[in-house]
């Protein structure tokens, strides 16, 4: 495995890799701090593709002022120990520099997409994941792009901008990844100190609560969205910053729920920001 810290490494190193037999090449962007949802992404990744690129950068762009941008996990040593051991072929690291160099200002910016659940509580967020994922495609230039469902959200400004800028990319939407006790896994989940670890498994009790009023044919988003109220005051330990019922592509509030529709939550726990969701 090699690991590469500038975009004309990147691009040199492909350029052979790609060469003698055109092997499609499947790109894992991460803010690295990894974990078994991030390496699900990749064996997915290896599955489908002849060599493999997983960048890792924490993306100051796509942090709010107040966010965690200077605590998030940073442990690169061990999460290429973790990506070599997964069979990635290329890791791309850049610095803060390398991708946003001084005076760089273009931005990328989905549209009305990105203001919607995650979008309207963290003003600019996808504005800065849509600029660094448009950048990590022109440094790699996959075939294949690979993201997790559990940013539901994410997956859905992305594929509006692939679509909206012609990125010649495929994105790959991978299942959540879960804890034993339903906790869907996050970087994030290391903050969780103490007693919250067991408060945060309310995220995932509401869901299962509505998902299970679903399951029993209740179609009508409002008294699933009552269900789910239910139960977050029932159980408890959480702060809801939103619960909605959305088409997963346009991310609009749907009536009735049908295939498609996305169910997502988003919460505190003390000072840590989580969230979850499924799709019907
Ligand atoms: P990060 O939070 O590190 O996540 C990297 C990828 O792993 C994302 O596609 C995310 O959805 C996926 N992922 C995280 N937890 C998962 C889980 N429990 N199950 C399955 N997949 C999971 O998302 C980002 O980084 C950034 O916004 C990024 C796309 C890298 C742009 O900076």
């Amino acid at each position: 495995m090699q690991v590469l810290g500038t975009i004309a490494e990147v691009r040199a190193a492909l350029r052979t890799a790609r060469a003698p037999e055109g092997k499609l090449v499947g790109l894992v962007p991460t803010m690295g701090a990894l974990h078994r949802g991030h390496l699900s992404l990749v064996a997915r990744a290896k599955a489908e593709c002849g060599a493999v690129v997983a960048s890792i950068f924490v993306n100051p762009l796509q942090f709010g002022p107040h966010e965690d941008f200077d605590r998030y996990p940073r442990q690169l040593a061990r999460d290429c120990e973790l990506f070599e051991a997964a069979g990635v072929d290329f890791v791309f690291a850049p610095s803060v520099a390398e991708m946003y160099p001084p005076g760089a200002t273009t931005m990328v910016d989905a549209g009305a997409i990105g203001d919607r659940l995650d979008g309207a509580h963290r003003p600019g967020h996808f504005r800065g994941v849509a600029t660094v994922v448009a950048k990590l495609f022109h440094a790699v230039q996959p075939d294949k792009a690979y993201f997790g469902q559990k940013d539901a959200v994410q997956v859905a400004v992305l594929r509006q901008m692939v679509r909206d800028l012609n990125f010649p990319v495929e994105l790959v939407a991978c299942p959540i990844v879960r804890d034993e006790d339903g906790l869907a896994l996050s970087s994030r989940n290391a903050y969780l100190l103490g007693d919250d670890r067991a408060r945060a498994l309310t995220i995932p009790r509401v869901l299962d609560a509505m998902r299970e009023a679903v399951a029993a044919g209740v179609l009508d988003a409002d008294t699933v969205l009552s269900s789910g109220r239910d139960a977050v005051r029932r159980l408890g330990g959480i702060e809801l910053e939103y619960l909605e019922i959305v088409d997963e592509s346009t991310l609009e509030p749907v009536a009735a729920i049908r295939p498609g529709t996305l169910v997502a939550i988003a919460a505190s726990v003390g000072k840590t920001r989580l969230i979850d969701n499924f799709l019907v």
